[in-house]
């Protein structure tokens, strides 16, 4: 039997096949026309390497998923997804050129490690200014001032560990403050970094949404731009709305990182004042590692936005083809500290803390073998491009997706019922992991809550509760 979108949400739901008719509004899911020709990728290392099919390893954000498996099922929706997931994963982090767009020519991980494209995305504080004046233009970057005349330049500037104070919601790293995350090897706070495409900047710029006065005055429903696959009908079909959120942890070769095992960059980490404990504003140069990696991109079949989170695969346990003495990035079994509890308080960003307070992290949801088998694969092609690429060394946690996509956000259930019902990842939800309803981490559950500064829908981004008043204030 063959099932479609609809009449999986239905079985979900009531547990009754819905068979095409009443109450159940069929969604074509978009042709299989990815437009872009993508570059092949191409092995450099002699060992038999597994080829991907042409144009899998390509610079191309896909605009919606590719629902190519039949029958619909929902684990080969699910298995759609993920591979959406992948693919929006290598194109962001594909080679950048000096102007931020990817580098048709390169391959990614071929030549080692360097800018990425996301890299070129917006920050949230160049977007939502303390004045609510205009933002910056695209393209542009203000450093905070005690990051500038550091010396060579970082590639970066990462703010975010904790909520630090009411008015700053800049500062805030978890969700709502549930604990700031410290890594086995430095001691060391891990830092958080938010960016938007040119769709979500240009979406709020056009609708003065990057200050309260422009929020109060936007009187429709806020509706970010959904990205849906080219056509011949449509040949410049946007790629839609895409929010990243990244969690990077200091690497020190010297406290027992492997470098090569992360992507990597210079970053200014950057402290703002805080009263408790009372902490001046500072900035450092350090070497960074990407751990967790959040993408939210709003598409034609996901109105709800489709979330994937990715991490690095030393995060809770050493993953695949680790040199012997590697240690896992945030569990160490001979620490007592208990796991998945956030470090003693007063929490201070700039602290080192001793061995016995570091964190220590369990995956709750383990990683289900379906997506395993997937990561295995993709980690072999980004391996095959290069032996060395710091690529391979990432893995998809899940996909959560709408199973109702044409759920009405004024309806009664506006997040869609997403599948799957609970995700998480270690560095970023790592204190609400679990399957407990309104309480553990549901990615569209939870972002479903998310207004603007007057109470309205905002459609699923945090964003907008960043706006000052014009001229400062809140
Ligand atoms: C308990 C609530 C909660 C859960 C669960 C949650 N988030 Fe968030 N998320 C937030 C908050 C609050 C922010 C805003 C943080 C800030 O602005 O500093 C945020 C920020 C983000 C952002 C960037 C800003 C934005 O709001 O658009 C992305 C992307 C994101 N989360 C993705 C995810 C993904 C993917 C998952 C699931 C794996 C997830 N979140 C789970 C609350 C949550």
């Amino acid at each position: 039997m063959r099932f479609s979108r609809p009449m999986i949400c239905m079985i979900i739901l009531s547990g009754l096949a819905c068979m095409g008719g009443g109450g159940c509004t069929p969604v074509q899911p978009p042709a299989n026309t990815n437009a872009t020709p993508a570059a092949t990728a191409t092995a450099n290392n002699t060992s038999a390497a597994p080829t991907p099919p042409p144009g899998t390893l390509g610079p191309a954000i896909p605009h919606d998923a590719n629902f190519s498996d039949n029958p619909q099922t929902l684990a080969a929706i699910q298995h759609d997804f993920d591979v959406f997931s992948w693919q929006s994963f290598v194109a962001l982090n594909w080679p950048a050129m000096p102007d931020g767009s990817a580098d048709p020519g390169k391959i990614i991980g071929a030549d080692g490690d360097g800018a990425v494209v996301w890299d070129g995305y917006k920050e949230p504080y160049e977007v939502f200014l303390p004045d609510g004046s205009t933002p910056t233009p695209w393209g542009q970057q203000q450093l905070p001032a005690q990051c500038r005349n550091l010396g060579p330049p970082g590639d970066k500037v990462l703010q975010m560990t904790q909520k630090v104070s009411d008015d700053v919601l800049d500062a805030s790293g978890q969700p709502f403050g549930t604990g700031p995350l410290v890594d086995q090897q430095n001691g060391r706070y891990v830092r958080y970094e938010i960016r938007i495409n040119r769709d979500t900047y240009d979406y709020i710029v056009q609708n003065t949404l990057y200050n309260k006065e422009g929020q109060q005055a936007f009187t429709q429903l806020i509706q970010f731009p959904k990205g849906t696959n080219p056509s011949s009908q449509a040949p410049d079909a946007p790629v839609g709305s895409i929010v990243i959120k990244a969690a990077w942890k200091v690497i020190d070769p010297a406290q027992g990182d492997i470098p090569g095992r992360f992507h990597k960059v210079q970053a200014y980490v950057y402290t703002r004042a805080s009263d408790n404990p009372p902490t001046p504003p500072s900035c450092e140069l350090k070497t960074v590692g990407l751990v967790g990696f959040h993408i939210a991109h709003k598409t034609a079949s996901a109105p709800q936005w489709v979330w994937s989170t990715f991490e690095q695969v030393d995060n809770v346990q050493v993953g695949h083809d680790a040199p012997p003495g590697t240690k896992a990035n945030f569990f160490d079994a001979v620490s007592t500290y208990p796991v998945n509890t956030p470090p003693p308080r007063p929490w201070n960003p700039n602290a080192v803390l001793p061995p016995d307070k570091r964190s220590q992290v369990k995956r709750v949801i383990p990683i289900d073998d379906a997506t395993k088998a997937l990561n295995a694969q993709w980690q072999a092609w980004l391996g095959g491009v290069n032996k060395d690429s710091v690529w391979q060394y990432y893995e998809l946690v899940s996909t959560q997706w709408p199973t109702q996509p044409n759920a009405s956000p004024t309806g009664p259930k506006p997040a869609g019922d997403p599948a799957p019902p609970f995700l998480a990842n270690a560095t970023l939800e790592t204190y609400i992991q679990g399957n407990t309803p309104n309480v553990s981490s549901s990615c569209i559950m939870c972002h479903n809550n998310a207004t603007t500064t007057n109470s309205k829908f905002s459609d699923f981004t945090y964003l907008l509760e960043r706006a000052h008043k014009k001229g400062g204030g809140k």
